[in-house]
This record gives C-alpha cells, sequence and structure tokens, in this order.
C-alpha cells in the first residue's frame, strides 16, 4: 500500500458497516442502530454477532471477532487491507489515486496480476484449440458424454494440444517469461529436459473462482490413460481447499440447497440438467474451509458423491465435517447408478430431482452404514451393534435431536426404547467423564487461560472508560486533568488512549472505526474492537453516573501511580506520588445536568 488515511477514511465514512456487512449476514435490527445476526466466524445457532450503525464496528460475542468495515471483508473474503480498501472505494463510487506500494507488495500484487492474465490467456487459447481442427477429437469426445455446445461454452472448457510445449511456446510469444510461466503451475521447466507443458492430450476445465477469475485447470486425460485427472498445483492464485469447483455459478442458483459432488463432470452435467447449484472439490478431499464456503451460500448440503466405496467414504469423511460447521447435510442414492451423470442419462432429471426430495439425513446414513457393518442375525454382533449405535447417539450434543433420533433408531432396528435410553446415558455419562479428565490433563492451559481473564479483569476499568469517552465524549473535559493516556497501563489500551485523546483534544468526533485501523496487526484490531465492546451500564442518574466515573478514573489513576511507585527510585518523585494517591482516593468527580438527554 499506502493509501492515505484522508482517503481510507473517506472511503470507510461512504460505506456503511450495516448495509456492507448486511449483504454477505443476515442481520435483524435490535434497538437503535444495533444489529444482530449469526456469526460467519464460527459456527452458532442463536446471534451473538452484533454490528453497531453508530460506532461502525462488528463484535462477535461468542468468538469475540472483531473490528470494522476494513476488517471484515478482510477476514471474511481473505483480502488484504489495500484489496478491502479498493473494493469499499468501487462500491461507493470512489476512484483512488494510484497507490504507492512497498517493493515487496508491489511485486506481489504484480504476480497475481500477471498469472490470472496467463490463467486466462491458457483458458482462451485451449478454448480456441478445442474449436479448432486441432480440438476435433476432443470436441467429439465431449460431445460424445452428452454436453452440448452451449455447456461447453459456458464453462470454457477447452483442449491441450499432444505437442509438448505447444502452449509454452504460445505463452512465449505473448512475452511471458519463464520464470512467470513456472510459478503459474502450467509449464515445467526442467534444466536437463527444457521447458514442456503441464497439460497434454488432455480436455481442460478451467476453475474459476468466485469472482469469475480462472485461478487453476483440471484436465482429463484423453481416452484411458494415467492419471484420469490432472490438476494444476497450488499457486498464488490457487488454493484447492478454499475453492470449489462450480461455485461462480451455483452461487448464483436460487435453490435452497447446494449439491455437493465428486468431480468436474458431474458438476457439468448437473448444470446441463438444470442443477445449477451442483458443485464439487477440486481432486482433493473436501475440507473445513469449503464448507466455511459453502456456508456462505446454503444452510444445507446434498452430498451426491458416486455409489461406490469410494463414494460412500467421501460421504462419511464430509458428513462431520459439513455438521460441525453448521450445515445440514443429507445422502442422495444413487442407486443402481453410478454417478450423477449416469442417472440423469438413464431416467432423466426428474428422477434426479425425485431423489433431491428424498435424500438421507446424514445421521441416518452413517447410522445404516454402521448397521450393515454388523451381522444381525448374530446375537453377538447385534448387541455389539446396538452398543455402538448408543455410543453414536451419546455423542449427539442438542437433546432434542438425540431424542428425535433415539425415536426413528428405536423403531428402525427394532430396539426397545428403554435399553436405548439406558445406553446413550451411560455412554453419555462417560464420555462427559472423559472430557472433563482431558480438560484435566490440560491443566496448564487453563492456568494460562485463568491469568488472561485477570490480566482483562485488571484493565476492565481502562476499557470501560475508554468506551465511555466514545460514547459520552463531553465526558472528556471532566477528566482530562486528572488522566493522560500514560495512566493507562496495558500496551494496548496506552495506544488506543493516545489517539482517542488526541481526537478529542482536537474536539473531533470520536471514531473507533479510525483508531482501529491505525493498527496494522489484525490481532491487535480485534482487541481493539473487543476494548470497545465492553459492556456498559449506564446509571440512570446523573449522580450515579457521577459515582461510577469516579470510581473507574480513581481505579485507573491509582493503578498507574502504585505502578510507578514501585519503579521510581527518586525519593522525591516517590512522596509527590505518595501525596498524588491520597488525593485521587478522596478524588469526587461531579457531572453537570445531563444535556439534551439523548441517552
Ligand atoms: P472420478 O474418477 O469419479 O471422475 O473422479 P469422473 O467425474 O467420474 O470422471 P469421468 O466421468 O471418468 O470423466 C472425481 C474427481 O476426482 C478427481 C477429479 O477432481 C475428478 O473430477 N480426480 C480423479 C483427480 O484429481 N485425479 C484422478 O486421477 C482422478
Ligand atoms: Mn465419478
Amino acid at each position: 500500500m499506502k493509501y492515505d488515511d484522508q482517503i481510507i477514511d473517506e472511503v470507510r465514512d461512504r460505506n456503511d458497516i450495516v448495509d456492507v456487512i448486511g449483504s454477505y449476514v443476515s442481520l435483524k435490527s435490535r434497538g437503535r442502530n444495533s444489529y444482530f445476526g449469526l456469526c460467519p466466524f464460527h459456527n452458532e445457532k442463536s446471534p451473538s454477532f452484533h454490528v453497531d450503525r453508530e460506532r461502525q464496528m462488528y463484535y462477535c460475542f461468542g468468538c469475540h471477532q472483531g473490528g470494522n468495515v476494513y476488517t471484515f471483508l478482510m477476514e471474511y473474503n481473505r483480502l488484504t487491507f489495500p484489496e478491502a480498501v479498493q473494493e469499499l472505494a468501487q462500491r461507493a463510487g470512489i476512484s483512488l489515486p494510484e497507490q504507492e506500494q512497498t517493493p515487496e507488495e508491489r511485486q506481489m500484487a504484480d504476480a497475481r496480476t500477471v498469472l490470472k492474465e496467463m490463467n486466462k490467456q491458457a483458458a482462451i487459447y485451449f478454448h480456441y484449440l478445442l474449436k479448432s481442427q486441432r480440438g476435433e477429437k476432443a470436441l467429439a469426445y465431449l460431445r460424445d458424454r452428452g454436453l452440448t455446445d452451449e455447456t461447453i461454452r459456458h464453462f470454457g472448457l477447452g483442449y491441450a494440444d499432444i505437442y509438448r510445449d505447444d502452449l509454452y511456446q504460445y505463452l512465449k510469444a505473448k512475452g511471458y517469461s519463464d520464470q512467470q510461466m513456472k510459478d503459474s503451475s502450467l509449464v515445467t521447466i526442467d534444466s536437463q529436459r527444457g521447458s514442456f507443458d503441464k497439460f497434454f492430450n488432455r480436455v481442460m476445465f478451467p476453475i474459476m473462482d468466485t469472482r469469475q477469475r480462472v485461478i487453476g485447470f483440471g484436465g482429463r486425460v484423453m481416452g484411458e490413460g494415467q492419471p484420469k485427472y490432472l490438476n494444476s498445483r497450488e499457486t498464488l492464485l490457487f488454493d484447492k481447499g478454499r475453492n470449489l469447483y462450480g461455485l461462480n455459478y451455483a452461487r448464483r442458483s436460487r435453490e435452497n440447497s447446494l449439491i455437493l459432488c465428486e468431480g468436474y463432470m458431474d458438476v457439468i452435467s448437473l448444470h446441463q440438467a438444470g442443477f445449477t447449484n451442483a458443485v464439487a472439490p477440486l481432486g482433493t478431499a473436501f475440507t473445513e474451509t469449503q464448507a466455511l464456503l459453502l456456508k456462505r451460500y446454503t444452510g444445507e448440503v446434498i452430498l451426491s458423491f458416486d455409489s461406490d466405496g469410494a463414494g460412500r467414504d467421501a460421504a462419511l469423511r464430509a458428513l462431520p465435517i459439513l455438521r460441525e460447521n453448521g450445515i445440514r447435510a443429507r445422502v442422495l442414492s444413487m442407486t443402481p447408478y453410478k454417478d450423477p451423470d449416469e442417472l440423469i442419462k438413464a431416467e432423466g432429471p426428474e428422477e434426479y430431482r425425485k431423489r433431491i426430495g428424498a435424500a438421507e439425513p446424514g445421521r441416518l446414513f452413517e447410522i445404516r452404514i454402521l448397521h450393515a457393518g454388523y451381522k444381525q442375525s448374530d446375537p453377538d454382533s447385534r448387541t455389539d451393534f446396538i452398543h455402538a449405535v448408543s455410543k453414536y447417539l451419546s455423542r449427539i450434543e442438542d437433546p432434542i435431536e438425540r431424542d428425535n433420533y433415539k425415536a426413528t433408531v428405536s423403531n428402525k432396528y427394532i430396539i426397545p426404547r428403554k435399553d436405548l435410553d439406558r445406553l446413550v446415558d451411560r455412554y453419555g455419562l462417560s464420555y462427559q467423564m472423559e472430557q472433563a479428565n482431558e480438560q484435566y490433563r490440560r491443566k496448564p492451559e487453563t492456568e494460562e487461560r485463568k491469568k488472561e481473564k485477570q490480566d482483562i479483569r485488571k484493565n476492565q476499568a481502562q476499557s470501560l472508560l475508554l468506551t465511555w469517552l466514545t460514547e459520552e465524549p463531553d465526558l472528556y473535559e471532566t477528566i482530562a486533568s486528572i488522566l493522560s493516556a500514560d495512566d493507562f497501563l496495558g500496551p494496548l489500551y496506552h495506544s488506543v488512549a493516545l489517539m482517542l485523546f488526541k481526537q478529542l483534544d482536537k474536539g473531533e468526533k470520536v471514531n473507533p472505526a479510525r483508531i482501529i485501523d491505525q493498527f496494522s496487526d489484525l490481532e491487535d484490531r480485534e482487541r481493539t474492537a473487543r476494548i470497545f465492546n465492553a459492556h456498559l451500564q449506564y446509571a440512570p442518574s446523573q449522580e450515579e453516573k457521577s459515582k461510577a466515573l469516579t470510581d473507574i478514573v480513581r481505579k485507573i489513576k491509582l493503578a498507574s501511580i502504585e505502578e510507578e511507585m514501585t519503579h521510581t527510585s527518586d525519593i522525591l518523585r516517590w512522596q509527590e506520588l505518595l501525596g498524588m494517591k491520597a488525593d485521587i482516593q478522596k478524588l469526587k468527580l461531579t457531572l453537570g445536568p445531563e444535556k439534551g438527554g439523548d441517552h
């Protein structure tokens, strides 16, 4: 970067935090300028994510993430600070001056820009080849698999030719350097063997991010051959665990759920059949980050994996990940077909839609697989099954959900309800004890947390006063002669006080969102947001308010004096401090009559 402060302020001021966050998270108003919603940064069932229009800040009372409109975009969309500024400037129609960057930042930004452009060029070239005479066979292959020309265009499919350095030569002619091509993972450069394309004789699937930019490729070998699919390795742009194939289109579908399938071809044939809400991981197992990505768009996912053992295992792995991230999942049965493509070809889209409706809740799927692992006609094996399923049920946290599943399992697998109740309770209890033991074993960590909590309590007066001052800047007049920023002992509090007092001295409107931007460290920003979100108990009368203020100021000042007394070796100063201490103990602040009565 750096954009100067004026621009940063302007862009922030012109983007109301409630509007910006409201476009990602559904927010409900609770009182003037105060909004709540489900926190996008952790999984929760009741809203503890708070957005404050007055202070232009957000804060989650559950996971303690907080900040201003910039930090929100940085966290939510994984942007750098300058990227967040650019995005919001664009949103507000503000044109930014040419940015000054550090050489490293410039290099990084340039490298990304080059990569994006090169990927785009490659995708265009592959698509051109597919449509040219050289791509005849590949095009025939795709048509043979039932893809229409419209679908081929929509997904930008292409063809990488059989020559070993076809793309290399093409990109070289476009002016790209060997190093740049190497960084794109499109070309392999080897000191002995020279330069050759990573993909040749393959049908090419460009992978796009949600902003519709090509970030990598998958390539399927023509006919038989190994590996069947080859994927770009990770680059500056391409992070496999953070993207999903097809999400660029699926996010705009108006369905209530998203379909998660196995691969490129599944997604494409589903979209062609009208299921434009299908996505797939990128040649790796489904990740937690991908679950969080899906959660931005939906609360329900339909798993549509292949009906073979690998597909079943993939579903078993994905289910807990989805669940732990607050997404309901159901599993679609493909039998007797292998995958969505086959099913739709054989039975048509209507049948697939029916199967979505009939998809099995994730937990029942898991229990069914568990059940299949025991021989039910063998009494010992059946006993083991009943124990195993009880243990499984005992891990369901929500008591209502647990009860519902107990009822279903009892019916479906003919297990007397009272036996199930007894066993589930027993396993639940021993599980809780296990967990308590686990916590006991991790004692050093809880000690540490205790200290942290003490620290927060120690600094609470500081944080309360800072909060209070942002809400009622008029109070500053009363305390300015007693306290200075140096009296704030916590290092972060000290910096915040410095900035706040500077704003107050100048008679500027206090702006917490602006103070947050002064910290470059994301963690500091978050902690600052936390300071400004300390709970404030409004004292009803001016008299009580005066008492509360006296109390807080006294606490801060005394701590500061005592701190200095333990460190000074100057006896005169020590005596002076002693006198100050006596004065402060007698301190009594009186606030004038309330103005206007805004609170
Ligand atoms: P599949 O082998 O099920 O692919 O792999 P598919 O979609 O049925 O392929 P077709 O129909 O034979 O063309 C599913 C996904 O697993 C990854 C790819 O992302 C693929 O889309 N995969 C598979 C690889 O990354 N490498 C491989 O060698 C095979
Ligand atoms: Mn498949």
